[in-house]
């Protein structure tokens, strides 16, 4: 018997399994996670239960040591994987093994309008954080575009919640497929960065559900996102990130989400307000984690005051155990996930990816007379002129500055795009800003110049005189009150004095390209002096052979934008009729704070631009192409129908240009006639055609009752009522190519 038993232990330790014990369930993978997580709470203590809920780091959470239930790590942001910091400090760890892809803007990505390039977008940056070992990846930022200042706008997917809604839910499924977590943010109305921490939030109903909800509800109850982030401001006089309407009443109760809400890092303020108001992990909180008796992190408001409320009865450990099932759920979801894939970082799979969404992204937003793509048989000489065509973008800009691998800036792609072929002069115009890191990342770049600024322009204006073509890079950059964390734009302006710049390179030669590096709307008083003008946003890594690829004609622009470019702050409604920034007010509960009354309501964008019969610079959903479409008549299959039936609308385009090329076809809805107030026109579809020269396909859209719905915020709920409507397809939101009517029954 001896013999055998010790063979039985042999064969144990050979093959790993314990012979022992049962494999505990919260172990046992085999074992559907809802049953491992009730395992592992009834083994768990008060104060391991209440460890789980706050960091113990900058970036991460402990999991249960004691049963080998692992940390939670998290890490910005949402377009490319933050370099290590130290252990409780936002400055970097020095680690040698983590610099990353940086990839194109949010608002770049929205510009594709194509859902393929949000799954490739989100897979690519999953596989990055997956590889860094990261369970939950801090973004994607879905929050609305509502006003041009917003220093964060960059982060985001544009001013429509239908376009946003698409994008980051296919983000999020990419993310995922790795098993790890986004984090969608910032939950919810954080649509400017003045005075982020205090500003109150003061929106309607309709506005709520028809304009700043959406995106957050396709990320969660579509895409299925298993954390979200809670934002800084407040909402309706209630801190978001534990907003008794939002988090409890609305993510967690009407729509049923089982995820995780994380705060931001530093917006919890209060233990009651925290437990009651659905918050589930805190992070960031004031402390460094180092300074004061122990170890700070126990002064967190999830922390001892939270173990002591427990224990004392003043919070029920039912509703503990909520916040500690939905924790262990994510951490089953991703740590503990043994059948993950292992990611991958700074692949030639993810610089393509990088390169081929900037590409599909580009906007061409003027060209007259086909200036683009340069004609290299008749531009002998290139004047670059401008900061931008020189200046490393990837580092700055708040929480998602990132460590690349690399960064081709502007100047570098078209000289090696053109070689010797053609020649490239470069001058710098002027001295916008010459940082040299953020959070003790390196541009590696010394922009210092000796010169006067009068010299700098006047030897930018020499050799734009000589050229065949003017190339001026300008635009914003990361640095602060522009397109930066915590701080909006002043102004629509252009900084630097580059509206001048430009203005006068125009009068000494008219041949001036304008390529806008930025991740939000400026100002363009140039616009009537210039030949062509391309919307370049951050473009990441690869961002001068994006650029010059497009210049060149070797790509064809396909992208529109996903936001209103406005001529004056005027044509926006959260200034026309909004009080951004805001009313200081003495809160007797909340402190300062600043309320901000969302009076533009559900008129955000395009929305107020029909609604007031304005002309914007350019308006959403704008872009042109090297080639050129027609569209058909559209047509639809009924003229009546119930609320819930399915109406299909068809529409011819033909590529009747010289190249193949990519065209978003949108398909906007009207609702004739409707007992609430309700904007001319908004998104319910697009799609992206490509076509050959010549060629025509048949574009379909299908119509159901969550295009046709409003919100009445007296009966709570959505409603399609009888009466006309219009299909309406448009090349942009003003570039309207046909209607068609049809009608919804009683
Ligand atoms: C920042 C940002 C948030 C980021 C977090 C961690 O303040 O608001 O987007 O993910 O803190 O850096």
């Amino acid at each position: 018997m001896k013999i055998k038993s010790t063979f039985l232990l042999a064969l144990a330790f050979s093959t790993g399994v314990s012979v022992f014990a049962d494999t505990p369930v919260y172990l046992d993978d085999s074992k559907p996670i809802e049953e491992r997580i009730d395992d592992a709470i009834s083994r768990m203590t008060l104060k391991e239960k209440i460890a789980l809920l706050h960091a113990q780091s900058k970036f991460s959470a402990p999991g249960v040591p004691s049963l080998g239930i692992p940390e939670l790590w998290t890490d910005d942001g949402p377009m490319g994987v933050r370099p290590e910091v130290l252990w409780d400090e936002w400055d970097q760890a020095g680690w040698t093994n983590d610099s990353c892809t940086a990839f194109p803007s949010l608002t770049c990505l929205a510009a594709t309008w194509n859902p393929e390039m949000a799954k490739l977008y989100g897979k690519s940056i999953g596989e990055e954080a997956r590889y860094r070992n990261k369970s939950v990846l801090l973004g994607p930022g879905v929050n609305i575009y509502r006003t041009p200042l917003c220093g964060r706008n960059f982060e985001y997917l544009g001013e429509d919640p239908y376009l946003a809604s698409v994008m980051g839910a296919d983000y999020v499924r990419g993310v995922q497929s790795n098993g790890v977590a986004v984090c969608v943010k910032h939950f919810a109305l954080n649509n400017n960065e003045a005075n982020r921490y205090t500003t109150n939030s003061i929106v309607g109903d309709r506005a709520l559900y028809e304009i700043y909800l959406p995106a957050f509800k396709a990320a969660t109850v579509d895409a299925g996102a298993w954390s979200l982030m809670g934002g800084y401001n407040l909402v309706n006089g209630q801190h978001a990130t534990y907003n008794q309407r939002l988090v409890n009443e609305i993510l967690k109760g009407e729509w049923d989400w089982d995820g995780v809400v994380i705060s931001d890092w530093g917006a919890v303020h209060d233990t009651k307000q925290a437990v009651e108001g659905g918050l589930d992990m805190e992070f960031g909180t004031g402390t460094d984690g180092l300074t004061g008796p122990g170890n700070s992190y126990d002064k967190y408001w999830l922390a001892n005051n939270y173990y002591n409320g427990v224990r004392d009865g003043i919070y029920s450990e039912e509703q503990l155990n909520d916040k500690v099932r939905r924790v262990l759920r994510l951490t089953m979801r991703t740590a503990m996930n043994r059948n993950r894939p292992w990611g991958s970082i700074n692949s030639a799979a993810h610089h393509q990816a990088c390169r081929e969404i900037g590409e599909e992204g580009v906007v061409l937003l003027k060209n007259e007379n086909k200036t683009l793509p340069i004609a290299t048989d008749k531009v002998r000489k290139i004047a670059v002129i401008g900061e931008n065509a020189i200046k490393r973008m990837t580092v700055g800009g708040g929480s998602s500055s990132l460590k690349a691998q690399y960064e081709i800036h502007p100047l570098e792609g078209l000289q090696k795009r053109f070689g010797d072929d053609v020649e490239i002069i470069y001058e710098r115009g002027y001295v916008g800003d010459t940082v040299t890191h953020y959070n003790n990342v390196w541009t590696k770049q010394d922009l210092r110049d000796p010169r006067t600024p009068e010299q700098l322009k006047a030897d930018a204006l020499n050799a734009a005189k000589d050229a065949d073509m003017v190339l001026f890079f300008g635009g914003l950059n990361k640095m602060y009150f522009q397109d930066s964390e915590g701080t909006d734009r002043e102004t629509l302006d252009l900084p630097y004095g580059q509206n001048e710049l430009i203005s006068e390179l125009a009068d000494v030669n008219p041949n001036i390209v304008v390529v806008n590096i930025s991740g939000t709307g400026v100002a363009m008083p140039w616009l009537d002096k210039v030949k062509a003008v391309v919307q370049g946003w951050y473009l990441g890594n690869e961002t001068g052979n994006t650029l010059a690829g497009i210049l060149a004609g070797d790509v064809n622009p396909s992208g529109k934008m996903p936001y209103t470019y406005y001529a004056t702050l005027d044509q926006c409604g959260a200034h026309k009729l909004g009080d951004y920034p805001g009313t200081p007010r003495h809160d007797p509960v909340e402190g300062d704070i600043i309320d901000m009354y969302y009076n533009d309501d559900i008129y955000v964008g395009y929305r107020f631009i029909d609604k007031n019969k304005l002309k914007p610079t350019f308006p959403f959903g704008h872009g042109l192409s090297y080639t050129t479409f027609e569209y058909g008549k559209a047509a639809i299959d009924k003229k009546k129908g119930s609320a819930d039936d399915i109406f299909t609308v068809t529409i011819p385009v033909t590529n009747t240009g010289d190249r193949e090329g990519s065209e978003i076809v949108q398909l906007y809805i009207s609702d004739l006639k409707s007992s609430l107030p309700r904007p001319v026109k908004e998104l319910k579809g697009f799609s992206k055609v490509r076509l050959a020269p010549g060629q025509t396909e048949n574009v379909t859209f299908e119509i159901g009752r969550d295009a046709l719905a409003f919100f009445d915020d007296k009966a709570h709920e959505w409603v399609v009522e009888p009466g006309k409507f219009e299909a309406i397809i448009g090349a942009s939101s003003a570039d309207i190519r046909s209607k068609v009517g049809f009608e919804i029954e009683k």
